[in-house]
């Protein structure tokens, strides 16, 4: 799977909706393990890190459901699969771990936001969890048993190399805890569960970074003394690639598998929100022969943040935006904001400075250009630019910095200046300190761009920052708006700059929402309006 989200595939077993799935829960005495060891303490590990769970439970109705419920860092998100009729609701909300949000005594851990929350109220913190949700399409709460299934020590010992580099990370998993509690789906009548019927996967996890590119499955089989759990990552940085299974086997017998994975790519679908292919089938080939066919049972399951930016096509800072969404397909919804007559007020309220581009990132609104670029950078980690974690991150980071900044405090007021230019001899002037500020504190900054800056195959977030202004140049100079001299002389004055930017301005994500026509005409307005 070409992904950039960290996606979660959960293997049902049983894939005919019609058919009732078997859900069994284990019926140990104690989540521990008496005689194989963990290389951590479980208990202490609870303190912090990712907790994830994922519950597939039976109601009394015998309706049946996957309820997902996870916590980590700022992000709190739930969801309810509908097993039968496949209705799929989630919920994500941005949250913040504060001394009033999360409690840790030694024999106490709460986890408490307005709509979601994890309690363990036991010395172990593992035996007994209150997981609950709420959205405006469902509530639930849960109470996880985790003492009657036996830790599932991802690795064989609970740690593994995760990356980058061999940095380690603990991972554990109570694979099939006995679960009884309350279901309600909209206005109706809260369900009940039926804990011989249902069972939680617990999974706990914590990590000081994520390969950019993991999939995970967990398995349950008709032999419920079988439990797996399934990874698959890369490190981009090596030609590492991870591939094994934990296979937790009756109770202690924690057995670790490399296998080979491959993806029906005949079989996929595409989303419509980001144009991506998501394989629906794969096959993992064990060494001993053994093989499995995983088919997913829903065809979207992207991960996709709700996201709105509001924006003008004509905006230079608005399109720096534009071009890191369309660089990495994220979806987006757009709302396009008039800037020729006065902001609404229910604009302003949402960006007090009436500016574009604004953010919405599920719910939080982020403004300011650059902000907003290396926000999306950020979040979504890619070729744009290196996490401050990687090797040689925090160097690239500032070299990229720079660059922007040379163009930023050296072109910059010179383009300003040919564009207001009251007269042709004045625009000539400032074309002429254009090309020179192009030469002098550019130039120099591109020796390595194969083609894109830093030796770069794809573009990074300095091309996001700057590729409008620099469309605009050789739009508006090769149509005579400003002085032809700029789109004229660059090749010999700065030959470097003029490769690098033809082939910035041959960018799909750069032109992908710019008209050309309509910019070369708005300008050709705005200079005749200040000549007149
Ligand atoms: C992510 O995984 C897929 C499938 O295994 C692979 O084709 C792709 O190259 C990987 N991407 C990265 C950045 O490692
Ligand atoms: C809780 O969910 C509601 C929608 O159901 C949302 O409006 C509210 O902002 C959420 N609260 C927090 C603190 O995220
Ligand atoms: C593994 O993690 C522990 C605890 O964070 C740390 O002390 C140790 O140095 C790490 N080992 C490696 C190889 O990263």
């Amino acid at each position: 799977m070409i992904l950039s989200i960290p996606k979660v595939v959960v293997g049902l077993w049983l894939c005919t909706a019609s058919v009732a799935y078997h859900f069994q829960p284990d019926k140990h005495d104690t989540w521990k393990n008496t005689r194989s060891p963990s290389l951590i303490d479980l208990s202490e590990d609870q303190n912090s890190g990712s907790y994830w769970s994922s519950a597939f439970v039976t109601a009394t109705t015998g309706q049946q459901f996957l309820i997902v419920h996870h916590q980590f860092s700022t992000i709190c998100k739930s969801s309810v699969l509908d097993l039968q009729t496949l209705k799929y609701s989630k919920h994500v909300d941005h949250c913040e771990i504060t001394d009033a949000t999360r409690v840790v005594t030694p024999d106490y851990l709460s986890i408490t936001f307005p709509n979601l929350s994890i309690v363990a109220d036991v010395p172990d913190k593992i035996s007994e969890l209150q997981l609950s949700a709420k959205s405006p399409d469902y509530s639930f709460s849960l109470d996880v048993e985790a003492r009657t299934s036996k830790v599932l020590l991802n690795g064989g010992n609970g740690v593994i190399a995760w990356g980058p580099g061999y940095s380690n990370c603990s991972h554990w998993s109570i694979p099939a805890a006995r679960t009884s509690g309350k279901l309600t789906l909209g206005e109706k009548k809260p369900l009940t569960l039926d804990p011989s019927k249902s069972f939680t996967w617990y999974d706990h996890q914590i990590t000081n970074g994520v390969p950019s590119n993991f999939t995970w499955f967990e398995f349950h089989f008709p032999d419920p003394s079988i439990r797996v759990s399934v990874w698959a990552y890369d490190w981009p940085e090596s030609s590492d690639s991870w591939r094994y299974a934990t296979v937790r086997l009756g109770e202690e017998t924690n057995l670790v598998l490399p296998y080979t994975l491959s993806a029906d790519w005949d079989n996929a679908w595409v989303s419509p929100l980001s144009g991506r292919k998501f394989p629906q089938s794969w096959t993992l080939k064990f060494e001993n022969g053994d093989y499995l066919r995983v088919n997913s049972v829903k065809e979207d399951q992207e991960a996709a943040a709700d996201i709105t930016l509001y924006t003008n096509h004509r905006c230079p800072w608005a399109h720096r935006a534009h071009i890191v969404l369309a660089e990495l397909g994220i979806p987006f919804k757009e709302e396009i904001i008039d800037l020729d007559t006065p902001r609404t007020p229910e604009y302003l309220k949402v960006n007090p400075r009436g500016q574009v581009p604004t953010l919405s990132y599920n719910g939080e609104i982020i403004t300011e250009s650059a902000i907003v670029a290396q926000f999306l950078a950020d979040a979504y980690p890619s070729h744009l630019l290196p996490s401050t974690t990687d090797k040689n991150g925090p160097l690239v980071r500032a070299r990229i910095a720079f660059f922007v900044d040379a163009w930023f405090s050296r072109v910059q007021s010179h383009y300003g200046k040919v564009v207001f230019a009251k007269s042709d001899s004045d625009a000539e002037v400032s074309a002429k300190d254009i090309v020179a500020a192009i030469a002098k504190e550019v130039e120099p900054l591109l020796t390595g761009a194969a083609p894109f800056f830093g030796g770069n195959e794809k573009i990074t977030l300095a091309e996001v920052l700057i590729g409008p202004f620099i469309l605009r140049i050789f739009s508006l100079s090769k149509a005579g708006v400003i002085p032809e001299s700029i789109a004229k002389e660059l090749p010999d004055a700065a030959p470097r700059f003029y490769q690098w930017a033809q082939a910035v301005i041959q960018q799909p994500a750069v032109l992908s929402i710019y008209n050309e026509e309509k910019i070369v005409e708005s300008t050709k307005n705005r200079v005749a309006k200040l000549r007149a």
